[in-house]
């Protein structure tokens, strides 16, 4: 049988990151596998953040970031539900930066074998299949990857 020990699920809060992870959900309980649900935090509202603080006020932008974090880890819990840690072996992760990049280094890092995301997220485009963090991941990532869509 193909090892599926480690599944990554990259969530962005979207209808089809759910679906991702109902999938995800389904395939360790059968498996046994363990499951990393992972939220990356665009550098671009990271960016965004620093400029809105006072200029040269570091200390500001370390609050105001500190509170972001802490609000995407708050969300992220809620998004897992009760039902699948009870089930199987779920680790919640936070990083920082560009999300296409940081899902492919962790799935490297962690030696994980299967990617799920959704084939869209947030920012959907009525015409877009395919977004462009999922795309990337697809091209770049060390190991399969599955794109769900959202349910009908
Ligand atoms: N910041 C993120 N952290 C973790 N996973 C993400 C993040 N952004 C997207 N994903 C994952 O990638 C999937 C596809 O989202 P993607 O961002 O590619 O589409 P989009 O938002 O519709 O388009 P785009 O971002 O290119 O405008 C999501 O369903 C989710 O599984
Ligand atoms: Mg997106």
């Amino acid at each position: 049988m193909i090892k599926i020990e480690r599944i990554l699920v990259p969530v962005d809060f979207s209808e089809s990151s759910q679906e991702a992870l109902r999938y995800g959900h389904e395939m360790a309980r059968e498996r046994n596998s363990k499951v990393y649900v992972l939220h990356v935090i665009n550098q671009r509202i990271i960016d965004a953040l620093q400029d809105m603080s006072a200029k040269g006020y570091k200390g500001e932008f370390m609050e105001v970031l500190k509170n972001v974090v802490k609000e995407r880890r708050d969300e992220l819990e809620r998004f897992v539900p009760a039902t699948m840690r009870e089930d199987i072996e779920v680790q919640l992760e936070i990083r920082k930066g560009r999300p296409a990049e940081e899902i492919i280094t962790f799935a490297r890092e962690n030696q994980v074998d299967l990617v799920i995301l959704g084939n869209v997220g947030r920012s959907a485009l009525e015409a877009a299949l395919v977004g462009s963090v999922a795309r990337n991941v697809a091209n770049h990532a060390p190991c399969p990857v599955l794109l769900v869509r959202p349910r009908a």
